[in-house]
């Protein structure tokens, strides 16, 4: 897609953006040695009239010893659980994060400007992901009252009183993807503080922008050195923090071989818990009564909302051998129907944010047709400068990359099977185990298929496409496609760890404990009730 100045609305016109500050131990820093120029795929004209990528502003290039700074300040606001921040009431943090979140909603159109022309997300999806995030903060605060407020009793048990909470575990390192750089980064970063952690949050390499209309409000509602935001490359921020060993807990989203290359920094493996989110290859079995409407409008949107650059996205659909004629011609005509444009313009399609994926798209595709697979529909592949129009690509076998990469982008490769153990051995031998779409109504075929399936992944979407939210259930994955459990509840629970006071039940405890409720002198031994 390309336009010229006088085809975009006023509204979505952009001025490239100096993001020269940083945030370090409670104060905004101006940076003031190299930068990176911010381009948007979208191509305008510049001012000698020459077609290009669009200039959307730069960013610091941040060095190393910025990173350590950064890294100093968490830990000494964690201090070893000392801190103001791990020690504070839960109603002290809480306000924090209600002041934070005011703060942040007044932000919502620049953010949202922002996530159209830096990752090309259309328009409705873009206002999605802020709104969604913003009600992720606030199902949070609410999701940690409701915690607080189990944990504020005594059990007793054998002659032993407890009272049993959940404390936070250190200086946490966050890492967000590109495809919800405000989203699942937020949905790291908010968790991890909220509990007393301390964290450095390092934004995606696209979406970076968006992050710095949001700095002041992170810098104004917390304490010093709680949140510090660096800008920059992994390798001279991310490798040099890990290898000091201070980073207690490492919350990614992204790709397992950068999980794994930065675990392998860390000098005390054992110490390090992980909190990932990681790729999949989720794959869609329609089975030989699925209501091919229903299915086929499913796996549009499975396959191909966000361009397929989801990690719940369906990667591979699987489908009987005597429905897939019909099958496939239903759903390369629904393809070559789908509107392509910038993302202002709300249509389902819009440009690849990665310069080099469209050409990657076309090395799956003539791979997969090396090895003898065609492409159904009259549009796929069609290449542009920003993007490679969806490819129906069938039949797909194991020779064909396109079987066994994560393509995370527009092209949907189609396998045919006869009986229901090919599509289940291939789960079972896949290295990703996150969910799956079945599609099909007879309950004594689906039954026990259910058994098995939610055995090889973490969710069994039944005649719907796969997707993460509502925010509220867990997302997760069996092998590489996740460590640790994330959800509103269960992000609270991945970044805490249990932790209590113990007594043994005579009158000289009691009175110590009476007394120590009454005094308000611990804020961690307290039945205040959180409203
Ligand atoms: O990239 C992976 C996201 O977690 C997917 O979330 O299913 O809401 O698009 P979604």
């Amino acid at each position: 897609m390309s336009s010229t100045s006088n085809e975009i609305p006023k509204e979505y016109k952009i001025q490239p953006y100096i993001c020269d500050q940083y945030l370090v131990n409670g104060k905004l820093k101006t940076w003031e040695g190299n930068t990176s120029k911010v381009y948007s795929v979208i191509q305008t004209k510049n001012k000698d009239g020459i077609l290009g990528p669009t200039l959307l502003g730069s960013i610091p290039d941040m060095e190393t010893e910025k990173a350590l700074e950064a890294l100093e300040a968490a830990k000494v606001a964690y201090n070893r659980g000392q801190g103001l921040w791990p020690t504070m009431k839960v109603g002290e943090r809480l306000k924090c994060m209600e002041t934070f979140v005011e703060k942040m909603k007044k932000h919502r159109e620049e953010v949202v400007k922002l996530l159209m022309w830096e990752i090309c997300k259309n328009k409705s999806d873009s206002y999605k992901e802020f709104d969604r995030t913003v009600d992720y903060i606030v199902d949070t605060i609410e999701a940690y009252k409701n915690i607080d407020r189990k944990g504020a009793k005594f059990d007793k048990q054998d002659g032993v009183y407890a009272h049993i909470r959940r404390g936070p575990l250190g200086v946490v390192l966050c890492l967000g993807p590109y495809n919800y750089p405000l989203n699942e980064t937020f949905c790291l970063l908010i968790p991890a503080i909220i509990m007393g952690n301390t964290a450095i949050f390092k934004p995606a390499k696209h979406g970076v922008l968006l992050i710095a209309p949001l700095l002041k409000a992170f810098q104004e509602s917390f304490p010093s050195g709680v949140v510090n935001i660096l800008f920059g490359r992994g390798r001279k921020i991310a490798t040099p923090i890990m290898q000091t060993g201070i980073v207690d807990v490492l919350a990614l989203i992204g790709h397992s071989s950068s999980a794994v290359a930065l675990q392998d920094q860390h000098p005390n493996k054992n110490r390090l818990r992980l909190v990932l989110g990681l790729e999949a290859k989720n794959p869609g079995i329609i089975l030989p009564d699925a209501d091919l409407d229903l299915t086929i409008k499913e796996c549009i949107s499975g396959t191909l909302s966000y361009n397929g650059q989801r990690c719940t996205a369906l990667k591979v659909l699987y489908v009987h051998e005597s429905i897939v004629d019909e099958f496939n011609k239903r759903f390369s005509k629904a393809v070559d129907d789908l509107k392509l444009g910038n993302p202002w313009e709300d249509t389902f399609l819009t440009p690849l944010p990665e310069p080099n994926k469209p050409t990657y798209i076309q090395e799956l595709i003539e791979d997969a047709k090396a090895h003898g697979a065609k492409v159904l529909n009259k549009r796929g592949g069609e290449l542009s400068v920003n993007y490679s129009f969806p490819a129906v690509v069938y039949p797909v076998s194991k020779e064909m990359k396109l079987y066994h990469e994560e393509q995370f982008g527009p092209v949907i490769p189609i396998i045919s099977y006869k009986e229901i153990d090919e599509p289940l051995d291939a789960m079972a031998a896949s290295d990703y185990g996150q969910q799956v779409s079945l599609f099909g109504r007879d309950v004594r075929k689906i039954g026990p298929l259910i058994d098995i399936l939610a055995n090889l992944v973490c969710r069994v979407n039944l005649n719907s496409a796969c997707q993460r939210g509502p925010d509220v259930y867990p997302f997760t994955g069996r092998k590489n496609s996740a460590v640790s459990t994330l959800s509103v509840y269960d992000a609270l629970r991945s970044f805490s760890i249990r932790t209590f006071v113990a007594s043994k039940d005579n009158s000289y405890n009691k009175e110590i404990l009476e007394s120590l409720l009454n005094s308000e002198a611990s804020n961690f031994v307290s039945t205040e009730y959180l409203l």
